[in-house]
C-alpha cells in the first residue's frame, strides 16, 4: 500500500485539471451531493448524471426521458430548484422513490467538482457513508493494469471556494480505512483531524455528526432546517457501495 501515493485537494477550486490526470479521483461532498449520490445508487436507482446548471440537468432530463421519465435532483441554497423533483437531502433519496429510476442531479460545488477533473483515470465518489468501499475501490484501481501504481486523489469540493471541515474529516477518514501512508500534507493533516475527531468514541458517528454541524456545510443546513442531513452525512461506514462516473455516458453507476 505504500506504493501508492495519495494526494487531498482540500477544494477544488483552483486546481489544475493536470494535477488529476491518469490518477483515480474521489470527489468528496459531504454535504451532501456525495452522500446523496451513494444513497440514491443504493437505493436502486439506475443512474446519477451530474450537471453544472438547472437549465443543463432540465436538457439531460429530457434527453434521457425517452428511456422512461427522469427524475430531477439537486439544490441551489440548499433548497430543492423550483420544478424539480427532488431536493438533495439523502433522506429523500429511498428506495420507494429512486428505484428503477434514473436521476439527473446539480448541486452547487459537488457536481462541479466532478467537472473539474477530465482527464481523471476514473472518478468515483466518497462520503462518510460510503468511505470503506471506496476506500477498497481506489486502492484496486491505482493498482489495476500492471504498471506502476496511479496515485489517488481526494477532491473535496468545499463550499463556494473555501475549504470545509465536514469534507477534509470525509477525506481522512478514507485515508484512515485505506491505511494510507505515503500522504502529501494536506492528506497527512485531514488523516490526523479525522483520527483526532474519533478518538476514544464507541460510535464514531457520534463526534462525526458534532463535527459536521460545527463546519461552515453543517452551519448552512441547520439555518434552514436540514438539521436531520447531518446525522445521515455522519453514518459512517453504512452504504458499502462506490459510484463511478462513466466517462462514456456522463452518468454515475454503481461501480461493479
Ligand atoms: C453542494 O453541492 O454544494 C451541496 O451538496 C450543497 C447542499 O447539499 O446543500
Amino acid at each position: 500500500m505504500d506504493r501508492i501515493a495519495w494526494h487531498c485537494h482540500e477544494c477544488f477550486h483552483g486546481m489544475q485539471e493536470s494535477e488529476t490526470a491518469g490518477g483515480i479521483v474521489v470527489v468528496i461532498d459531504v454535504l451532501r451531493a456525495s452522500t446523496t449520490i451513494v444513497t440514491a445508487l443504493a437505493n436502486g436507482a439506475i443512474g446519477v448524471r451530474p450537471e453544472l446548471s438547472p437549465d443543463a440537468a432540465r436538457k439531460a432530463a429530457k434527453a434521457a426521458s425517452s428511456g422512461g421519465e427522469c427524475l430531477l435532483g439537486g439544490e441551489r441554497g440548499g433548497l430543492r430548484i423550483d420544478g424539480f423533483d427532488l431536493g438533495n437531502a439523502p433522506r429523500d433519496y429511498h428506495r420507494q422513490a429512486v428505484a428503477g429510476r434514473r436521476i439527473v442531479t446539480t448541486t452547487t460545488n459537488g457536481t462541479a467538482a466532478v467537472a473539474a477533473c477530465p482527464q481523471a483515470e476514473a472518478i468515483l465518489v466518497g462520503a462518510l457513508v460510503n468511505r470503506r468501499a471506496v476506500a477498497a475501490r481506489a486502492l484496486e484501481l491505482a493498482l489495476a493494469g500492471g504498471g506502476p501504481p496511479r496515485p489517488i486523489h481526494l477532491v473535496c469540493a468545499g463550499t463556494d471556494g473555501m475549504v470545509t471541515e465536514e469534507d477534509v474529516l470525509a477525506a481522512g477518514a478514507i485515508l484512515d480505512a485505506a491505511g494510507a501512508t505515503r500522504v502529501d500534507d494536506p492528506a497527512a493533516a485531514a488523516l490526523e483531524r479525522f483520527r483526532r475527531t474519533v478518538r476514544g468514541a464507541t460510535d464514531a458517528s457520534v463526534p462525526l455528526a458534532a463535527a459536521l454541524a460545527d463546519s461552515r456545510g453543517g452551519k448552512n443546513l441547520l439555518a434552514i432546517g436540514m438539521a436531520a442531513d447531518i446525522g445521515d452525512a455522519a453514518a459512517i461506514d453504512t452504504i458499502p457501495v462506490v459510484p463511478r462516473l462513466d466517462r462514456g455516458t456522463g452518468w454515475f453507476r454503481l461501480d461493479p
